[in-house]
């Protein structure tokens, strides 16, 4: 009988599971909200390995392009392809992603996350919805040059594209108004070029090669996902982290010379991508003391690496300064994420301008009280209450 991962219980603190099953039975089967079953591996030698290993492919061996317009856009970006495909997608839009592009936006970064703060209510307040998630969505919206007065249509799609089995009815309409919406982005960015990232993706070439429309639908869209409902849980369960121990907070406060290495520890200890996306093995893998067939659906727990007592010493303590920390919590191998630095400029700027601007900020609820959002993909609080102090 396969574990639950849909019980309740294991997604309010999956870290007992994960550690017991690290030490019996590394790799198992489980069951998913969707009812299927998949292969999970939770160590972190094993976890290395997966990503890094072209048996544990995305697509199984299997390059069928799907038929319907909403398809192609979800499945024609680098994070659904193996190589050569992913290869040259990645190029492609490595060439507009470029460090000039990304160093560029530092002082508008700064200057969003100041506005936020400034705009912090008196009275207790989520500071998820008051900074973790505007923060990114709007740094996201502004590289892609979005106008700010669609942003809120994409929190309501992207929550149902990104929440599983719980949004399943409304998935199917979510995806379309959010690919029509792209549609109309790309003619109007063709018909008039600007500086931002949209332009770039449009204008990428590489030896004579561009993409197609139906990859900078998907590649955007990807973008869009990718880039803001990861970003929040790494502010927010930062937050949660410094908040729930006040001595943490104050430390951090008194000492941001630490924010570079908190961060990654957040990363690690919380990892905002819970499970990498599906792989399918293209043929049977002896892995953890067990042979995983062809053909099968693997998640690699990117999470229950990242707590891995044979790779971290004391992997269930938060050190604000831990170095090495070798975590997985960007992935690894060729889909390590290519936002990352991107979202160590933000975090970075988050977390300065928060310990320097609200010292006083105080968890306003028991840490019991706390909910952690449905589905195994992401890690990350729905609200985090707190008093200004
Ligand atoms: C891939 C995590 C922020 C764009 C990935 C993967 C992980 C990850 C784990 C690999 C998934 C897999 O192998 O199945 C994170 C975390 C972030 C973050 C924890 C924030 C804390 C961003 C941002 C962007 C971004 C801000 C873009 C603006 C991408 C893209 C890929 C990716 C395009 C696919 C790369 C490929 O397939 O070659 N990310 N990400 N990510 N991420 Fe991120």
């Amino acid at each position: 009988m396969p574990d639950n991962l849909a019980d309740p219980t294991f997604h309010a603190n999956p870290h007992p599971s994960y550690a017991s099953w690290r030490r019996e039975g590394p790799v198992r089967q489980v069951r998913l909200a969707s009812g299927a079953v998949a292969w999970l591996i939770t160590r972190y030698d094993d976890a290395r390995h997966a990503l890094a290993d072209p048996r544990f492919s995305k697509t199984g061996g299997d390059d069928r392009h799907p038929s319907s317009a909403i398809d192609r856009a979800l499945s024609r970006h680098m994070l659904a392809v193996d190589p050569p495909d992913h290869t040259r997608l990645r190029r492609l839009v490595t060439a507009a992603f470029t460090a000039r592009r990304i160093e560029a936006l530092r002082p508008r970064i700064s200057a969003i996350t100041e506005s936020l703060i400034r705009q912090f209510p008196d009275d207790p307040f989520d500071l998820i919805d008051a900074f973790a998630f505007p923060l990114p969505i709007q740094v996201i919206c502004e590289l892609l040059g979005i106008p700010a007065d669609d942003r809120d249509a994409f929190r309501a799609w992207s929550n149902i594209i990104v929440g599983g089995v719980a949004y399943q009815e409304q998935f199917p309409s979510a995806a379309a108004a959010m690919v029509g919406y792209i549609q109309g982005l790309l003619a109007a960015r063709r018909a008039e070029p600007g500086d931002d990232l949209l332009s770039g993706l449009i204008g990428a070439r590489d030896s004579g090669d561009s993409l197609t429309e139906d990859e900078l639908i998907s590649m955007v869209f990807l973008l869009l996902i990718a880039g803001h409902e990861t970003t929040v849980n790494l502010i927010g369960n930062g937050m949660y982290l410094l908040l729930a121990q006040p001595e943490r907070w104050q430390r951090l406060c008194a000492d941001p010379g630490l924010i570079p290495t908190a961060i990654e520890e957040f990363l690690r200890y919380e990892s905002p991508v819970e499970t990498a996306t599906f792989r399918i093995t293209t043929e049977a893998v002896d892995i953890g003391g067990r042979t995983i067939p062809a053909q099968a659906p693997v998640l690699i727990g990117l999470l229950s690496a990242n707590r891995d007592g044979d790779r971290f010493p004391g992997p269930d303590a938060v050190e604000l300064d831990r170095a090495p920390n070798p975590h997985l919590a960007f992935g690894h191998g060729i889909h390590y994420c290519l936002g990352a630095p991107l979202a160590r400029l933000e975090a970075q700027i988050a977390f300065t301008a928060l310990t320097a601007s609200c010292p006083d900020l105080w968890l306003a609820v028991d840490e019991s009280e706390l909910a952690w959002r449905p589905g195994l993909l992401l890690r990350g609080l729905f609200t985090l209450p707190v008093t200004p102090g």
